[in-house]
């Protein structure tokens, strides 16, 4: 690590784009694969890592899910989200807001109750014993059927003191925010923010639908909206911040190369534009991994490092009064 690599994992730092099933390192994978009995297709370690080669976002999530099958009981979820956990504190990542997946886990018979049981626990442990804050974003698979994201909700309901906000990820090509606007009418009206993943793959016009027809606090990934200028004078105008995942993109192929992404071109031209790592077992890195190589291709100013950090805090789901003390703070820098 260099002066400005280590500068950047000391920033404080909040992480607004983390899949909790996409911090499963493979270590990880295998010793609860053993605990649970659960024959991995791979015999190693090193051979789950080899197999993290993907062209497309579909490829990566055949992968994805198939991992999160050695998931089964509530101490599996707590030791994951631990684990990542003591990630974010080594890398001073002050304040979450993880996604997970719970149709991923019931799908396969396991309770929601012992999914968001375990993930809860390690949350209030975390703010106790590592001091990072945190609040709970539960994720609807657009790939299945709104009838299923529906009953998601219906799940959720007696758990509103544990997620705060409710989004939408997986397979994006083919389908579009649209199709899920009246669950997220009704999980709005239950009392719930909303996020959606839109212009990672698919087109900007998703951006445009998530903002008006799902009615979202912040895009996930965002990046296609350079494709309608009418859309970022928009996003501008709104400060609609977008939750950029730089090494995610890489490895999914959005962008070819790390000196094409425009990330630092979307935060001077004045998008609130934050950086985050979406998968970082898959992906190659957590939050300080991403920073760094973002700043490495590009390369970035300490100021635009410093305002990165600013705007996820900005952009979270904390009090007005808790965002000002994290600028206030940042701004000392
Ligand atoms: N689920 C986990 N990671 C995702 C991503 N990058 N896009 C859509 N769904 C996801
Ligand atoms: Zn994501």
């Amino acid at each position: 690590m260099n002066t400005f690599h280590h500068f950047l994992n000391e920033l404080p730092k909040a992480e607004l784009h983390m899949h909790l099933e996409g911090s499963l390192e493979p270590e990880l994978m295998f010793q609860l694969a053993q605990r649970n009995q659960i024959t991995l297709p791979f015999d190693s370690v090193n051979a789950i890592r080899a197999a993290y080669q993907f062209s497309n976002l579909q490829d990566f999530l055949d992968i994805y899910y198939q991992g999160a099958n050695v998931l089964q009981t509530e101490q599996d979820f707590y030791d994951l989200t631990w684990a990542y956990l003591e990630r974010c504190k080594a890398q001073n990542v002050l304040h979450v807001e993880p996604f997970f997946d719970p149709q991923t886990h019931t799908e396969r018979g396991i309770a929601f109750a012992t999914v968001i049981n375990g993930i809860d626990r390690a949350l209030k442990d975390a703010e106790q014993q590592l001091g990072i804050s945190s609040r709970l974003i539960m994720c609807f698979l657009r790939h299945l059927p709104e009838s299923a994201a529906f009953a998601t909700l219906e799940q959720a309901l007696p758990y509103q003191d544990k997620i705060m906000a409710v989004g939408l990820d997986s397979s994006e090509k083919g389908f579009p925010p649209e199709l899920f606007e009246r669950v997220f009418t009704k999980a709005r009206e239950a009392g719930f923010l909303t996020v959606a993943h839109a212009g990672e793959e698919g087109p900007a016009d998703y951006i445009g639908q998530a903002l008006n027809l799902l009615k979202v606090e912040r895009i996930d990934h965002g990046v296609r909206c350079v494709e309608d200028p009418a859309l970022v004078e928009h996003l501008i105008n709104i400060q609609m911040p977008l939750t950029v995942c730089p090494l995610s993109n890489i490895k999914l192929c959005v962008f070819k190369d790390m000196r094409e992404h425009n990330v630092l071109e979307l935060l001077e031209r004045g998008v609130k534009v934050t950086i985050n790592s979406d998968d970082p077992a898959y992906f190659g890195g957590y939050m300080t991994e991403n920073f760094v190589a973002v700043a490495d291709a590009l390369p970035m100013t300490k100021a635009q490092a410093i305002k990165l950090a600013q705007n996820s805090f900005e952009a979270s789901f904390l009090s007005d009064a808790e965002k000002a003390e994290w600028v206030k703070r940042l701004q000392q820098l």
